[in-house]
């Protein structure tokens, strides 16, 4: 087992497939103009599944594909095939907008998809449309229920929750949740990237909003999976199917147990999601190293790695002098994929 300064294992690996993205959720990538990578400089499917080799042979059991928007990149359904033929197998999970769910669920599932995460901010049309610019969720839900058809589960829903935005829907996308056995998951919003203006009176506590489901809808917490997720989960009381998660990164930390690896689109080996800069393992990879050069290089950034920004960030927000979310620019959420 690979462990870092803080004797935490190296056990998931989020790989970002490309930065683009068809929304621009306002959370997370408001800006209508980017610069987005060449398609040169993003990794190829097999470059990544000899990254993600690499990684299995140093402990990683979870690969989870992400973006921008994963979908957007071409038959991706290849790559999980070839992440699938790992062995050991890694388990593959997605995380994505959904969008173009509906028509590429069936390649993914057979190509080995076990899991996957939809973010579905808000169950209002036009409200769902401001939220992402451009979403339409009509698309959205139909990519939902083919992937339950298909039989993948569970099925986790991510929303996230803002104040005066969308923390009047909670209740909904729970009764949403339950009716039809999603895994509904609300997260604080955060300060990923640089543009997405946050302030702490925008975020919605987790406190805040156990509070309210639990009024209505009464809860028991489970835990958290493997005693390293993100999400805190709870079941509830009543037996009804789904179950509820909610993942506190500015009030509640997690960074104790925190056994994720990033990779972004073009290649950077990155140990948090808060990090402004990763190494480049790409170079290394066309410079023609050898897999015992790669292992080594990775052995040793894991076994330095310190990071622990979001509970940083706490103490910073109860000291007297207060947190600064622009003190240091960060990675952009979309070319590190959350
Ligand atoms: P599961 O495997 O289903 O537990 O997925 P996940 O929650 O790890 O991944 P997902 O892509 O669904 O992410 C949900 C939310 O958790 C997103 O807002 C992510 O940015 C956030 N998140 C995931 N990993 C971390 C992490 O290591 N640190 C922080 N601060 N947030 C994270
Ligand atoms: N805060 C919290 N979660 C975010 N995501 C994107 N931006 C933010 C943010 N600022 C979430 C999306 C998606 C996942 C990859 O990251 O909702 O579900
Ligand atoms: Fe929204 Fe995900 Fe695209 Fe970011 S990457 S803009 S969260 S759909
Ligand atoms: Fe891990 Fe960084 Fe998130 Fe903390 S802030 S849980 S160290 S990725």
């Amino acid at each position: 087992m690979m462990l870092d300064a803080f004797r935490r294992p190296l056990r998931d690996l989020r790989v970002s497939v490309t930065d683009r993205c068809n929304f621009r959720c306002t959370y997370c990538m408001p800006l209508d103009e980017y610069e987005w990578l060449e398609k040169g400089e993003v990794l190829s499917f097999e470059e990544i599944t000899r990254l993600a080799r690499l990684f299995v042979s140093l402990g990683v059991e979870k690969v989870r594909l992400t973006g921008g928007e994963p979908l957007a990149r071409r038959d991706l359904h290849k790559l999980v095939a070839s992440l699938s033929a790992l062995d050991p197998a890694p388990e593959i999970c997605l995380t994505t907008n959904g969008s173009l769910l509906a028509d590429k669920a069936a390649d993914l599932v057979a190509a080995g998809l076990r899991r996957i995460n939809v973010s579905i901010d808000s169950l209002k049309p036009e409200r769902f449309r401001r939220i992402t610019k451009r979403g339409d969720l009509d698309k959205v839900l139909d990519g939902l229920f083919a992937a339950q058809r298909l039989g993948l589960h569970p099925i986790k829903i991510n929303a996230v929750i803002e104040r005066g935005v969308n923390d009047d829907e909670v209740l909904d996308l729970v009764a949403f949740a339950r009716e039809h056995a999603f895994s509904m998951r609300f997260i604080e919003f955060m300060d990923v990237g640089n543009a997405n203006e946050w302030q702490m009176q925008k975020i919605v506590s987790k406190r805040e909003m156990l509070e309210t489901i639990h009024a209505q809808f009464p809860l028991r917490e489970i835990g958290r999976d493997k005693g390293s997720a993100p999400a805190v989960d709870y079941e509830f009381v009543d037996g009804r199917g789904g179950d509820v998660g909610v993942i506190a990164s500015v009030t509640e930390p997690f960074c104790g147990s925190c056994t994720r690896a990033r990779l972004t689109a073009d290649g950077k080996f990155v140990t948090c999601l808060f990090a402004h800069t990763g190494y480049d393992v790409k170079k290394l990879l066309r410079g023609g190293a050898s897999d015992a050069e790669v292992l080594g290089v990775l052995e040793t950034i894991w076994g330095k790695r310190s990071d622990r920004y979001s509970e940083e960030r706490l103490t910073a927000l109860q000291s007297a002098v207060g947190y600064d979310p622009k003190r240091q620019k960060k990675l952009e959420m979309i070319s590190l994929g959350g």
